[in-house]
């Protein structure tokens, strides 16, 4: 893949590092927010990723920074959108983002959870509009979900695609406009099981994650769920499903725990308490923790 032209619109916790990835990439970047102070503040953000990370700090020179949206996405080949999750807010940016482009431009949004069907319904051309699901951090974590809508071209698909693997990342084909797309489904289904396993009092939280992290969390990074039922045979697999899938919890509406906790104010890193209590520094140093694995799942 060459050289293409890059409008990242938001220049926030998702945007940033989305722009870094594709400037690392030797893409040519503009990035753009309607507040000054996240704008101005976003070559100097992903200068320090780049040197934190021991990167090419010199990528942040494909970074342009711009206050204006039409002049931003004006020459892009393609556009990425990460403002906030507000859906109003996104299918207003996408008409004016569509005014200024040329008629081949992709689009792309990357919102966690809002369907891409909903927010590019109102576009002219919804053939060239999709879905990119990043992870954070972006430059960090390699998953990109391109998700297609009934409309999206094939075309599209196939260049977002080969835009992201060759900057580095593993993109992920989603063929339906889901809830969730596909790691938000798999991740949700077993925090489900984790927290009803608390709230039916068969073991405390701590125990939850730690069983995770010392069993099936060891083999995952090299194992997926399916190789790993392939692994040990689909017949013993079937055979645990009859056994183990009338047990488990599959309520399709948030646990009463949770809402509990959240009534309560007990809200996790950010009130101190949520599932297990969090002084300052047990926050800060989960935090380093898991930057500092990931740092070292990228070099490895
Ligand atoms: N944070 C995550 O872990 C994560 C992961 C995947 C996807 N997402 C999605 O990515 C998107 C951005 O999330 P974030 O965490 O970076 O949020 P954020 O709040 O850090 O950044 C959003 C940015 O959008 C800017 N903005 C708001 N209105 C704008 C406008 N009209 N024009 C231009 N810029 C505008 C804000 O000033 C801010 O800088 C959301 O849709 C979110 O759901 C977030």
């Amino acid at each position: 893949m060459g050289n293409a032209k890059i409008a990242v619109v938001g220049a926030g916790l998702m945007g940033h590092g989305i722009a870094q990835v594709f400037a690392l990439a030797g893409h040519d970047v503009t990035i753009t927010d309607s507040f000054a102070q996240n704008l101005d503040t976003a070559k100097s953000r992903i200068a320090a990723n780049l040197r934190d990370l021991g990167e090419d700090e010199s990528a942040v020179e494909n970074v342009r920074a711009c206050g204006d949206l039409r002049e931003a996405v004006r020459d892009a080949d393609y556009v990425v959108e990460a403002v906030l999750e507000d859906l109003p807010l996104k299918q207003k940016l996408f008409a004016e983002i569509e005014h200024n482009v040329r008629p081949d431009t992709i689009l792309a949004s990357n919102t966690s959870v809002i369907p891409i069907t909903a927010i590019m319904q109102g576009l002219t051309r919804r053939e060239r509009a999709l879905g990119t699901h990043w992870w954070n951090p972006p430059f960090l974590v390699p998953l990109v979900e391109v998700i297609e809508t009934q409309w999206t071209s094939a075309e599209a698909v196939a260049w977002t695609m080969k835009l992201h693997q060759a900057a580095g990342k593993t993109p992920a084909h989603v063929k339906k406009d889901v809830p969730g797309f596909i790691g938000n489904r798999l991740q949700h289904a077993l925090w489900r099981e984790a927290i009803s396993l608390v709230e039916q009092g068969i073991c405390n939280a701590e125990t939850v994650d730690s069983v995770v992290k010392a069993s099936f969390g060891r083999r995952l990074p090299v194992l997926g769920p399916l190789e790993n039922a392939d692994l040990v045979g689909t017949d013993l697999t079937l055979a645990i499903h009859n056994t183990v899938l009338p047990a488990i919890e599959s309520r399709p509406s948030p646990s009463p725990y949770l809402q509990k906790l959240v009534a309560d104010k007990k809200l996790g890193f950010k009130s101190g308490e949520g599932f297990r209590k969090w002084s300052p520094d047990e926050r800060a140093a989960l935090r380093a923790k898991l930057m500092n694995h990931l740092k070292a799942m990228r070099d490895s």
